[in-house]
């Protein structure tokens, strides 16, 4: 099968850091279709050549086991190619169709790495070229708008010229090998699913921490904060794949009417919900590894007096006879005291106890995201045999736990989500794409808390980076006599 997989933002940090890394990855292990074309646009005047050398070094800045050797990049570079266009000038768009009428590709994928300002703009001379063939697919990046109506608006534009079918809106967290294997524990084994439910669970708390900061990317994301950064998306997606209903098949559609009736069933905020369980928090100045670290107000592109969030907790339920009652927490943030994304199911006590058990224990299964990518589950085991606790009427019980290594037991054979995602793409395989009722829930339901914020002049709470983010974070959930991992 022959295919052109057209980079819009072919320069840009997406492209050089994320896409081409996986592309080449899929071209190392096998698994790019043979035939293929993968060509840069951008505004920049360059030839293949030079795009070619530029996509080079920057592998430079790849980690050492993910970087070509020559003789592989050599071969790599041959699908490499070079468009130079700008996508808010209607007369570049016959190039592009020159371009692609060079030859006729089985499938063409049209990446959108750019600014979502263009998409409309973009929809429109791509439809006026005639470029919406069936053979066309074209991806969009989060976040997809800025609200729900930017978000309806670019959906409504993009579905006047392609079918759903045709549209992949791209999660990165949905092709994470540990958020597949979320799925695999779900609903390939039947271990869980009994337990998986009110009466059994007594909270569930999402982390996405980081330690990075910004990067380069300070005007971006001063004017979108980790809301829409992370929670409308990434963070809502890992609590679909934790609270959805056994889909009746592994199908995109069966999938996403599932994640969706849980977007659904989010409860509905009020001013006392937005006050209470809602945190928004900015990094200040700190400490990270030892270094010292610069406060967020202080980064390239950020203004002055910012009040973009730069940290999210909150605590939400799912109402439903499932989840009814018991709390969802989700926390992210830069800046913070390490970087690890994980999902802890914390589990009821034992109903009568019989043991003595250390203060507050109970069974607990983690799911590691990153960097370690695997299970923990804990439970409670008979360890003394000693004499003082055989002599007691109620003996003790200590934690133990079963720990399970998704990395060390499938190694080389694990694919990375870009990767992942990129060849779904090629294939026309949906499952890992979010549709666009789902994700204008998503919006729906972050619009309240983005609102009250808006009508909120004291801003976010400081924190110091190298920190787990405000104490108010901690306080929301003490609130309900639970604790975040690192305070149990
Ligand atoms: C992106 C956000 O979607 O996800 C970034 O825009 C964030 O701000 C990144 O750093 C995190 O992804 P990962 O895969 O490194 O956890």
């Amino acid at each position: 099968m022959s295919f052109d997989l057209i980079l819009f933002g072919g320069t840009g940090d997406l492209v050089w850091r994320k896409l081409m890394p996986a592309l080449f990855q899929a071209f190392r292990h096998g698994s790019l279709p043979a035939g293929g074309r993968i060509v840069g646009v951008a505004r920049d005047d360059l030839s293949d050549a030079q795009y070619r050398a530029l996509i080079k070094s920057r592998f430079d800045e790849v980690e050492l086991a993910k970087r070509p050797s020559e003789e592989e990049f050599a071969r790599f570079a041959d699908l490499l190619f070079y468009l130079r266009m700008d996508l808010s000038s209607p007369a570049d768009y016959p190039q592009l169709a020159a371009k692609l009428q060079e030859r006729t590709a089985d499938t063409v994928v049209m990446y959108l790495a750019t600014a979502p300002g263009l998409f409309t703009t973009f929809c429109e001379q791509v439809a006026a070229a005639g470029l919406n063939g069936p053979q066309m697919r074209v991806v969009l990046e989060k976040p997809l708008g800025h609200d729900l109506e930017s978000n309806r608006s670019i959906n409504a534009s993009v579905r006047r010229i392609f079918s759903e079918r045709q549209i992949f809106r791209i999660d990165h967290y949905l092709g994470k090998p540990s958020v597949q294997n979320l799925f695999a524990l779900r609903f390939g084994n039947v271990l869980f699913e009994p337990l998986w439910r009110r009466e059994t669970i007594a909270n569930i708390q999402i982390t996405i921490a980081e330690e990075l900061g910004i990067e380069k990317r300070g005007a971006f994301y001063d004017s979108t904060g980790a809301l829409r950064d992370m929670v409308q998306n990434h963070a809502l997606q890992l609590l679909c794949a934790i609270g959805m209903e056994p889909p009746i098949n592994a199908h995109a559609d069966a999938i996403r009417d599932e994640k969706l009736k849980v977007l659904r069933s989010l409860k509905p905020w009020t001013p006392e919900t937005l006050r209470q369980h809602v945190v928004r928090g900015q990094y200040g100045a700190g400490t990270i590894d030892g270094l010292p670290a610069g406060a967020y107000r202080q980064e390239k592109g950020v203004s002055e007096g910012s009040h973009t969030e730069t940290f999210v907790a909150l605590r939400t339920e799912i109402a439903n006879w499932r989840w009814a009652g018991v709390p969802f927490y989700i926390r992210t943030g830069k800046r913070l005291a390490g970087r690890s994304a994980y999902i802890e199911v914390n589990f009821r006590p034992a109903p009568h106890a019989i043991f003595k058990s250390p203060l507050g224990a109970a069974n607990r299964l983690v799911i590691h995201l990153q960097p370690k990518d695997g299970l923990e589950l804990h439970l409670l085991a008979q360890g003394q045999d000693n004499r003082q606790n055989r002599q007691q009427t109620s003996q003790t019980l200590a934690p133990v736990q079963l720990d399970l290594d998704f990395d060390k037991r499938f190694g080389a054979e694990r694919v990375g989500a870009y990767e992942r995602l990129l060849l779904d793409v090629i294939d026309g395989r949906l499952n890992l794409f979010v549709r666009s009722d789902e994700q204008e829930e998503a919006w729906r339901w972050v619009e309240p808390i983005l609102e009250s914020w808006k009508n909120d002049s004291e801003g976010p709470r400081p924190y110091a980076a190298g920190t787990w983010g405000p104490s108010a974070s901690s306080a929301m959930i003490a609130r309900d006599g639970y604790c975040w991992t690192e305070e149990c």
